[in-house]
């Protein structure tokens, strides 16, 4: 099968549909930085209908990029189109492609910002498994695990036969598993991330626009409802929503490479989006990207066929979603805490060696998080883990 990249590349871009001119945009504040690219809050103006505007990110190449990151950037770009929408993934609102000015992209802002941080920041007002937000976090619940919450079909045909549980299995003890030689050089560690997210239409235009009526009204000051209390059953709403939108790029075959708390955005309303930074993130400042030769690589999160033979597909996103499970039930600690990252670690992962359950983690959640830390082909699909985090968050009632 063709890869993303090149599917993507054989859609024409539709000038027509994306295109927004860039003096309707008004910069402001810096909301990531890279070597190569940023990504700036915005507020464009007339973007879906006139007299309107709109809070949003703009991704763009810094100055001194080069020709191979504008190539990169375009590549994101015909990759979120060639997606289409999704409501758990920031979605694609437009695109200044016209060769008078920076290439930019226009996608969904999320207020929140990345659920690690948000996650630390609501560490003192986390109420454990009490539900004390009464009625309207059960109809967010409730809302939740209808299938309407997905703005397209992408959530159908998931009949899978197997509905036996992963998560009552008892799985605890892994067994050590091998692949490439053991030791991490520069070389196995170079690894080209060119798949990027995102993408957009009609409909996510439509369920972001519902709660505006007032013209010129920024977005900014609009859905407004600071979450006092945090419990179980939003950490697996979280889950379960990123959970989806994965599912949702693995079903158009797009692998992440880089899936973590980090990547993931907070939006108004508890809606949870997958993105990717991608040029817009200082790995060399980052220490989430350990320098592996001359690459850096978010060791933590990668499976160990990626870290050992740089062998990436849906499986091993599968396994960085178990860390990053692992990141929302200790509310955004750091994985392995006080573990060096380190050819040492990485053997110790060969052999099996995996955390512990977090504090917050129910039972089946930890039986989750092992799952997805099995050997490639013992690893649940998305699909089976939106089931499984669905049926957990059903029994916490
Ligand atoms: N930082 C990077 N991208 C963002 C986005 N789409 N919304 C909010 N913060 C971001």
């Amino acid at each position: 099968e063709m890869p993303l990249e090149e599917q993507a590349q054989c859609s024409e871009y539709d000038t027509k549909k994306w295109e927004f001119p860039r003096d309707r945009l008004r910069f402001g504040k810096t909301l990531g930085r890279g070597a190569f690219g940023k990504v700036i809050q915005a507020t464009a103006f007339d973007l879906e209908k006139s007299s309107s505007c709109k809070t949003v990110a703009v991704k763009m190449l810094k100055v001194g990029s080069r020709n191979s990151e504008y190539r990169a950037l375009m590549t994101e770009l015909r990759i979120l189109i060639h997606l289409g929408p999704h409501l758990n993934i920031v979605n694609l609102l437009g695109a200044c492609t016209t060769k008078e000015g920076p290439l930019m992209i226009i996608v969904e802002y999320s207020r929140h910002g990345n659920l690690s941080n948000y996650l630390r920041g609501m560490r003192h007002c986390y109420t454990g498994s009490h539900n004390d937000n009464g009625s309207k976090q059960e109809m967010n619940k409730q809302r939740l695990l209808s299938d309407d919450s997905a703005d397209d079909g992408a959530f159908s045909g998931t009949d899978d036969p197997d509905r036996s549980s992963w998560l009552n299995d008892k799985r605890a003890s892994r067994t050590s598993y091998m692949s490439g030689t053991g030791s991490m050089t520069s070389q196995d560690c170079e690894t080209g991330r060119h798949t990027r997210l995102s993408s957009g239409c009609e409909d996510s235009r439509m369920n972001l626009d519902k709660h505006s009526h007032v013209s010129f009204e920024d977005e900014d000051e609009k859905g407004k409802e600071q979450k006092q209390k945090l419990n179980l059953t939003d950490l697996l709403s979280y889950s379960l929503q990123v959970a989806r939108g994965m599912e949702f790029l693995a079903s158009k075959k797009c692998i992440h490479r880089d899936l973590a708390a980090r990547n993931v955005l907070l939006s108004d309303y508890q809606v949870v989006k997958i993105c990717d930074f991608g040029l817009a993130r200082d790995i060399y400042k980052d220490p989430d990207y350990i320098r592996t030769g001359d690459a850096r690589m978010p060791i933590k999160w990668m499976a160990p066929e990626s870290i050992f033979d740089k062998i990436y597909s849906a499986k091993s996103d599968v396994w960085s979603f178990g860390v990053l499970l692992w990141e929302i039930f200790t509310l955004g600690a750091s994985p392995y805490p006080g573990i060096q990252m380190d050819e040492d670690f990485c053997n110790k992962l060969k052999r099996g060696v995996r955390m512990g359950k977090p504090e917050h983690a129910t039972d089946a959640v930890y039986m989750a998080m092992l799952a997805c830390w099995d050997n490639p082909d013992e690893r649940p699909t998305f699909t089976k883990l939106c089931e499984e985090i669905s049926d957990v968050l059903q029994e916490e009632a």
